[in-house]
């Protein structure tokens, strides 16, 4: 139920019809009876200013931000946490007296999920794409001890990170499978994989029996690469979850009740297609 008091929050993207974010937190609303609303606000980049401004003179309690505006966003902000010092680039804005709070929840996430499918972080890890949520990702790994090593397909991108990132090595595409062996994680960040995209071309035969491939990717939840990791009996981490758990934060921060990423939350973002369920 939606009254006069309603806490008003969305999505900015352009475009954002594709987000799942309105679903998954109107099903947190629902379940926890909280007079809210979360609606997806297609913003063009020209825009977005007047859009933040509109929305706060409206009364939103905050927003997540997707593509495009990560970076732009980050710089209307009036308070940056670290995590989003770390990134360059905000997903969630909580709107407060005193200005706009930014902070970067992917990395949480990434962990979170991790963590959901009972892989540490801290172990050497291996991260395929250097793009916004590379950087993230290879942040939040970092600040666990990780020693991490990037390869992208246009070096320079992963060159440019490791200037950012000081410690984070650089592997040429060429060698993304000769460093296997030595490596507890790898990570797809690219967009390989993706529905309407092509499949990843990575030969896992080197990988140590204990190695945790985890996909970004979500749509399919099983992309080939963890197919292929499944087969192996590799330890296998779907993407889904860190989009579910990089939303409690913000949730949280806006609505006052933390929620949890259960069974239920991945059917509700998922519809009829199965989840890959942590055990
Ligand atoms: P962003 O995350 O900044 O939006 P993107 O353009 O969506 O970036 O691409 C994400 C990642 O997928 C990038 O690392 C990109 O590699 P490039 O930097 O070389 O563009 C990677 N990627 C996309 N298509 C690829 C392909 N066919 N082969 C290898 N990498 C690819």
């Amino acid at each position: 139920m939606i009254t006069g008091r309603a806490k008003l929050a969305g999505v900015i993207g352009w475009p954002v019809s594709h987000s799942r974010s309105p679903l998954l937190h109107n099903f947190w609303l629902a379940r926890h009876g909280i007079d809210g609303a979360y609606v997806p606000l297609a913003v063009p980049p020209e825009r977005f200013a007047e859009a933040l401004c509109g929305l706060r003179a409206a009364g939103f309690v905050g927003a997540n931000i997707t593509i495009p505006h990560k970076e732009i966003a980050y710089r209307h902000c009036d308070t940056l946490d670290a995590s989003a010092l770390r990134v360059g680039a905000v997903n969630t804005l909580v709107f407060s007296e005193s200005g706009i709070v930014g902070s970067n929840t992917d990395g949480y996430g990434f962990l979170a999920n991790l963590a959901a499918y009972g892989v540490k972080p801290g172990g050497p890890s291996l991260i395929l794409g250097a793009g916004g949520a590379a950087r993230a990702i290879i942040a939040s790994l970092m600040a666990e001890g990780a020693k991490v090593t990037v390869t992208n397909r246009t070096r320079g991108r992963a060159e440019a990170l490791a200037e950012a990132l000081p410690g984070l090595a650089v592997l040429d595409w060429q060698e993304r499978e000769a460093a296997l062996a030595d490596q507890a994680l790898l990570v797809n960040t690219t967009s390989l994989g993706m529905r309407g995209h092509a499949a990843l071309q990575f030969d896992l035969s080197q990988a140590a029996p204990t190695l945790a491939v985890a996909d970004i990717v979500y749509a399919p939840l099983e992309t080939p690469l963890l197919a292929d990791a499944q087969a192996r009996g590799l330890v296998v981490v779907p993407g889904l979850g860190m989009l579910l758990h990089q939303a409690v934060p913000g949730f949280a921060a806006w609505f006052g009740v933390r929620p949890v990423v259960d069974a239920e939350v991945f059917a509700a973002v998922t519809g009829p297609e199965q989840a890959t369920l942590p055990a």
